[in-house]
């Protein structure tokens, strides 16, 4: 069969398929021997899907006699999928720098949060800045974000809480989601913090009656795509009940329900997404046994954001109990101006050293289980025959070298290519 192909990546040492069985996500048992194959190639074709991989000599007798685009000598080097960032606030203005200096002296999120700071902070900056601005800086982020092995990242909006600015940032997403390389889900967050001068139940209503129908209008003229709905479910800021209204007339619009929950103050949010029927459910440090059983009976994946209790010194999500409970556990770099990480590679040490996940289980979390957490396990998150090409190569022999460093990753991670292109 000869023809043409867009990329041979030639004789890798491993490729780390992660999953070979069309599995859209790894729980429990299934995440203790991921799918490796050992001297292996991979065959991109030219509309950016994977067409082959195996045995190096087999691919070789198989596409001896076809052209390709590119091929990369891969002897030596390992292929993984390219990362998936499950959590991030990426378009913003204003610097935060200060307030780490304010946490390392004591401060806690919440105190700085009701002084002024924190969220409405940056509300206050990115009502400010053009939306050339902060398109700027975002593609700036994503930059940093792909060099670092990230090939799929979900964005949020919510530092504009009124409609203007909200939609000024899910514009500036959907600009970057329409340029590429870099696969974006984008997701409406206009319940991230309550407006000044109103309560939550009137900045439920404002979303419920004004911003959704505007989503949905400008969704139906194709010029702006909304993925997921969320909401910072906690104490001080949106409680159950108004996260239930938000997320519900979300849902009712199509959007996926992926949500802040049970970060500083059990709120039993795990439970009501579960019964929503949510994605995703972020943070949940403070979760309670009753949520994760029913996470798990849900499939709602639980979004773990190792930076963010790091940071702040929170207690650690209960990775260990979520993972021997049968949760679908991923994770994201929750990237913002709290937690300043454009990182998976450092976010998956952080998971293995701080939430003790395994090598395995954290790769896992940080590719198949991240997509799964933004429902594109059937097209990303696993290099499978028929996945989009989105790879990364590093320059070791042994794939957990990912994980393992901490730091230094730009130099290790040699090849970032999304659906089969270079980048
Ligand atoms: O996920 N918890 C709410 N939202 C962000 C923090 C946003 C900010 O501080 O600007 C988070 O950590
Ligand atoms: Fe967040």
């Amino acid at each position: 069969m000869a023809g043409g192909h867009r990329l041979l990546l030639e004789n890798a040492q491993q490729v780390v398929m992660v999953c070979a069985r069309g599995e859209r996500f790894l729980a429990r048992d299934a995440l203790h021997s991921l799918a490796v194959l050992e001297g292996a190639s991979l065959v991109v074709g030219t509309d950016g899907f994977i067409k082959a991989i195996g045995r190096a000599d087999a691919i070789q007798t198989l596409f001896s006699e076809e052209t390709f685009e590119e091929r990369i000598d891969c002897s030596g080097k390992c292929i993984l999928p390219g990362l998936v960032d499950a959590h991030t606030h990426p378009v913003w203005a204003g610097e935060r720098v200060h307030e780490f200096a304010m946490k390392l002296a004591g401060a806690t999120y919440m105190e700085i949060h009701q002084a002024g700071g924190g969220i409405n902070f940056t509300v206050e900056h990115t009502r400010q800045a053009s939306e050339e601005e902060l398109f700027c800086s975002f593609q700036q982020r994503l930059q940093c974000m792909m060099r670092a092995g990230t090939t799929l990242v979900e964005c949020k909006s919510g530092y504009g809480l009124n409609l203007e600015t909200e939609l000024k940032m899910l514009r500036v997403i959907e600009r970057a989601r329409r340029q590429g390389p870099i696969g974006i889900s984008a997701t409406y967050c206009g319940a991230h913090s309550v407006p000044k001068g109103k309560t939550a139940t009137e900045a439920a209503d404002e979303i419920i009656n004004n911003h959704l129908p505007k989503l949905k209008e400008l969704g139906s003229r194709g010029e702006i795509h909304v993925d997921n709905i969320d909401v910072f479910c906690e104490k001080g800021v949106f409680d159950l009940n108004s996260t239930r209204r938000i997320l519900q007339s979300g849902k009712d619009l199509g959007l996926q329900i992926n949500f802040h929950g049970d970060e500083l103050h059990p709120m039993k949010a795990a439970e009501l997404g579960a019964e929503l029927g949510a994605q995703a459910i972020s943070h949940l440090e403070e979760v309670s046994d009753e949520g994760i059983a029913a996470m798990a009976t849900a499939r709602s994946s639980a979004v773990l954001l190792p930076t963010t209790a790091y940071m702040l010194r929170l207690k650690q999500p209960r990775a260990r109990k979520m993972l021997d409970e049968g949760v679908i556990v991923a994770l994201g770099s929750d990237f913002n101006p709290n937690a300043y990480c454009l990182s998976m590679p450092m976010v998956m040490h952080l998971a293995c050293v701080n939430m003790r996940m395994s090598m395995p289980e954290a790769l896992a979390a940080a590719t198949i289980n991240a997509a799964y957490a933004l429902g594109k396990s059937h097209t990303h998150g696993s290099l499978e025959v028929g996945k989009q090409g989105d790879l990364i190569i590093i320059n070791s022999s042994r794939w957990e070298h990912l994980i393992y460093q901490f730091g230094g990753h730009h130099e290790l991670i040699e090849y970032v290519i999304a659906k089969g292109k270079v980048i």
